[in-house]
């Protein structure tokens, strides 16, 4: 039986579509806004050509939506500081499953709760990549800015199978020092990649998950919520639904890294091409919870709210790991069945607990 590993880091797009239920990373990027602007200021005062077009691309792109808000400060941004018309490029790159034709209704405005149309202005010209951020995406010396948020969590290929459970919080020690290791391999080579592809002085920006000084990961139901996770689909291969071979099948492909593991390579490998500007840890609350004497009818909101969270990343982690001999209606309903029992716990949790999103902007120039 074969596993569907490459599916694993790919958004679910249900009913409602990726980002739409996404508020809360776009929380996460509203952070950097600031930060990424003023590396465009850098860029266009060091400018002498003052026509040439400016190249943006964004990797791990999913359907663009998360980012929405930053490329259109970006563009104005842009257009403000430039005396004429200035074309601009950006190239969304993700991984080839992932769903490109949502990606372009998305920054186009169509059929998506956004309301954002990049390429309402002339002068921007949306282009997409179906590569790898772990290979070179676009020409050498082409990129003034590169981006990526929330997505050099997902390694280029599993280490090593998780055995009792399915997340980094789950791993044994040695289980645990592969995925490590596998990450900071990744890590390095999309720092080569796109060192390679930026022009010089051109700036990148990526946002990461971070596991804090004191081991903290995100929190989506509580510090236990991967615990609770994966409690359930060993409940789910424990009871028989699913084989143990599934179970052991879903190790997630991600290691969450800490602040001291992002910077290494820049002290290392990377000096000499690019030179570190900031790396700042930013703790954000994305969805408040409710009071705990709060209505049945709020508790199930956030529960629901949370849920909406929650599945874009989960799902496919967990349809990876199961048989291909399965149908997709049998792997529909099974999934069904997860969403419904993790309902019901959060719903009879005694106290709520914000869902808190831990991460790190690592800025850095090409020298
Ligand atoms: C959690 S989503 C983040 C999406 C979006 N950037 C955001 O901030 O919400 C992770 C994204 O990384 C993409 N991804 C995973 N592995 C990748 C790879 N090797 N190359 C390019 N994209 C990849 C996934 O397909 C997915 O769209």
């Amino acid at each position: 039986m074969t596993s569907n590993c490459e599916l694993q880091g790919v958004v679910y797009n249900g009913k409602h579509g990726y980002s739409s239920g996404m508020e809360n990373s776009r929380k996460v990027v509203r952070t950097a806004i600031k930060q990424i602007l003023q590396c465009v200021d850098n860029l266009m005062k060091s400018e002498h050509d003052q026509s040439r077009t400016i190249s943006i691309a964004e990797f791990g792109a999913a359907d663009g939506g998360v980012s929405l808000e930053l490329m259109e400060a970006v563009i104005d941004h842009i257009n403000q500081l430039s005396s004429g018309i200035r074309d601009i490029t950006i190239v969304y790159e993700d991984q080839l499953f992932n769903d490109f034709n949502v990606l372009f209704k998305t920054v186009n405005a169509v059929g998506s709760d956004m309301c954002m149309e990049l390429s309402a202005n002339d002068n921007v010209h949306i282009l997409a990549s179906a590569t790898s951020m772990y290979r070179i995406c676009l020409p050498t010396g082409s990129v003034d800015l590169a981006f990526s948020s929330m997505a050099n969590q997902w390694l280029s290929k599993k280490p090593c199978d998780i055995n009792d459970g399915v997340f980094q919080d789950d791993c044994n020690n040695d289980e645990l020092e592969s995925f490590r290791q596998q990450w900071q391999i990744d890590w390095q080579q999309f720092l080569w990649c796109r060192a390679k592809e930026l022009r010089e002085g051109g700036y990148l920006a990526v946002i990461s998950f971070l596991t804090d000084e004191n081991g903290r990961r995100n929190e989506h139901a509580g510090e236990d919520s991967y615990h609770i996770f994966s409690g359930i689909w060993k409940e789910f291969q424990q009871t028989g639904k699913i084989s143990e071979e599934e179970y052991i099948n879903t190790s997630c492909v991600t290691y969450i890294p800490t602040e001291a593991e992002l910077v290494q390579p820049f002290h290392t490998d990377m000096n000499g091409y690019l030179t570190l500007v900031s790396c700042s840890q930013k703790t954000v609350e994305i969805l408040p919870c409710p009071p705990n004497n709060t209505s049945i009818e709020d508790r199930e909101m956030f529960v629901d709210r949370s849920l909406c969270c929650i599945k874009p990343w989960l799902y496919n982690i967990l349809v990876s790991g199961l048989s291909p001999d399965r149908t997709d209606a049998d792997k529909e309903r099974l999934l069904d069945v997860y969403f419904k029992m993790l309902r019901n716990i959060l719903m009879q949790m005694t106290t709520f607990c914000p869902i808190i999103y831990r991460t790190a902007s690592v800025i850095a120039k090409r020298t």
